[in-house]
C-alpha cells in the first residue's frame, strides 16, 4: 500500500513516517510538505535505515507525488498555543486544510483510497474532507481520540503498575476539550479496572485529567507531540492496509448511533481497507451518553460558525 502524508515534513508527520517504516506494512510513503527541504531531508534520512528495517520506499515532493496513493495522511497544520484549544484554533487551520483538500482534488488517488485526517481540530478537518468529496464518506477517517485512548492507557497502566497492552479504557467523543472517558467498559484483560489495587475514582479521574490536558502539556514542554501520535497514525493505516477489521476511536461522519448523527467524531468503529467498516453502538452509562452528546453539541457549534 503506497501512503502519502501531507505535512510529512513536520513532527508529525515524519514521526508517523517513521513508525510505519518500522511498522514494515506498507510499502511506499510519499512526504509532502510546503518546506520541501524538509521533506527531502525526513524522506532521504528514513530511506538510510531500510536495510535494518525492510523495504518501505520513501519519496517527496509537492502533489506530484501523490498521485496513485492509497491512503493520504493530512497531518499538516498550526500547531495550537499551549493555552489554546483545539477549537480556537480552527479559523486559523480551515483555510490551509481547505487548500489541502483544493489539491488532492487534482491528484489521481488509486480506487478505494482512505484519507486519514490528523491535523487539528481533527474532527472539524475530517467533516470537511467529507464535505469536499473526494472519495466517499466511509473513506474519510480522522485520527480522533485514538491519540487520547493510548495516553488513556498508558498513564493508567504507569499509575496502576500494570502491562499498558493489557489496559483496555477508551475515551470517545471529540479530540478536545468534551473528550470523555468510558469508564464503563474499562478492563485489565477482562478484569475490572476498581479491581486494581489502589483503585478509587477520584484517582482514576485525575488520571484522565491529566490524559485530557496532556496535548497541551506536551507543546508546553517540547513544542509539541510526535511520538505517541505517530504511532497512533501507525495503528490506523496499517488496519487499512492489512484490511484488519481493527476496533478503533476514529473520528468519522456519524450515522445516528446514539442518537449522534451530522458530525464527526469518535465512536468505535470497524477499520478495514476501504475505511470505515461499521460504526458500533458502544453500551455506556447515561452520563457517558450525555458527556457524547455535549461533544457532538460542542462540535456541532463550531462547524457551524467556519468562515
Ligand atoms: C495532541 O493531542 C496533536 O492534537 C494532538 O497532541
Amino acid at each position: 500500500m503506497k501512503v502519502s502524508i501531507i505535512g510529512g515534513g513536520g513532527r508529525v508527520g515524519s514521526d508517523a513516517a517513521y513508525a510505519l517504516q518500522l511498522g514494515g506494512i506498507v510499502r511506499e510513503i510519499a512526504l509532502v510538505d510546503m518546506n520541501e527541504d524538509m521533506a527531502s531531508g525526513e524522506a532521504l534520512d528514513l530511506r538510510h535505515g531500510a536495510a535494518l528495517t525492510g523495504n518501505c520506499r520513501f519519496t517527496s515532493g509537492q502533489y506530484n507525488v501523490v498521485d496513485g496513493s492509497d491512503c493520504v495522511v493530512i497531518t499538516a497544520g498550526l500547531r495550537r498555543k499551549p493555552d489554546e484549544s483545539r477549537l480556537q484554533l480552527v479559523n486559523r487551520n480551515v483555510s490551509l486544510f481547505r487548500s489541502i483538500l483544493d489539491s488532492l482534488k487534482g491528484c489521481k488517488l488509486a480506487d478505494g483510497a482512505t484519507i486519514v485526517v490528523v491535523s487539528n481540530p481533527v474532527d472539524i478537518l475530517t467533516q470537511l474532507a467529507v464535505e469536499a468529496d473526494i472519495v466517499p464518506t466511509s473513506q474519510v477517517l480522522g485520527l480522533g481520540t485514538v491519540l487520547d485512548t493510548c495516553r488513556f492507557r498508558s498513564l493508567l497502566a504507569d499509575h496502576f503498575k500494570v502491562g499498558a497492552r493489557d489496559v483496555h479504557a477508551l475515551i470517545l467523543g471529540e479530540h478536545g476539550d468534551s473528550m470523555v472517558p468510558i469508564w464503563s467498559s474499562a478492563t485489565i484483560n477482562g478484569v475490572k479496572m476498581s479491581s486494581l489495587p489502589g483503585w478509587t475514582q477520584e484517582v482514576a479521574d485525575e488520571v484522565f485529567a491529566f490524559t485530557r490536558k496532556s496535548g497541551a502539556e506536551v507543546i508546553r514542554l517540547k513544542g509539541g507531540a510526535g511520538r505517541a501520535v505517530g504511532v497512533s497514525i501507525k495503528e490506523v493505516v496499517e488496519a487499512i492496509a492489512l484490511d484488519s477489521g481493527a476496533l478503533l476511536p476514529v473520528s468519522a461522519l456519524q450515522n445516528g448511533k446514539l442518537g449522534i448523527s451530522g458530525i464527526s467524531l469518535s465512536l468505535p468503529t470497524v477499520v478495514g481497507r476501504k475505511g470505515v467498516v461499521q460504526i458500533l453502538e458502544p453500551d455506556v452509562t447515561e452520563a457517558e451518553r450525555e458527556g457524547l452528546h455535549k461533544s457532538a453539541a460542542s462540535l456541532k457549534e463550531v462547524y457551524g460558525q467556519l468562515e
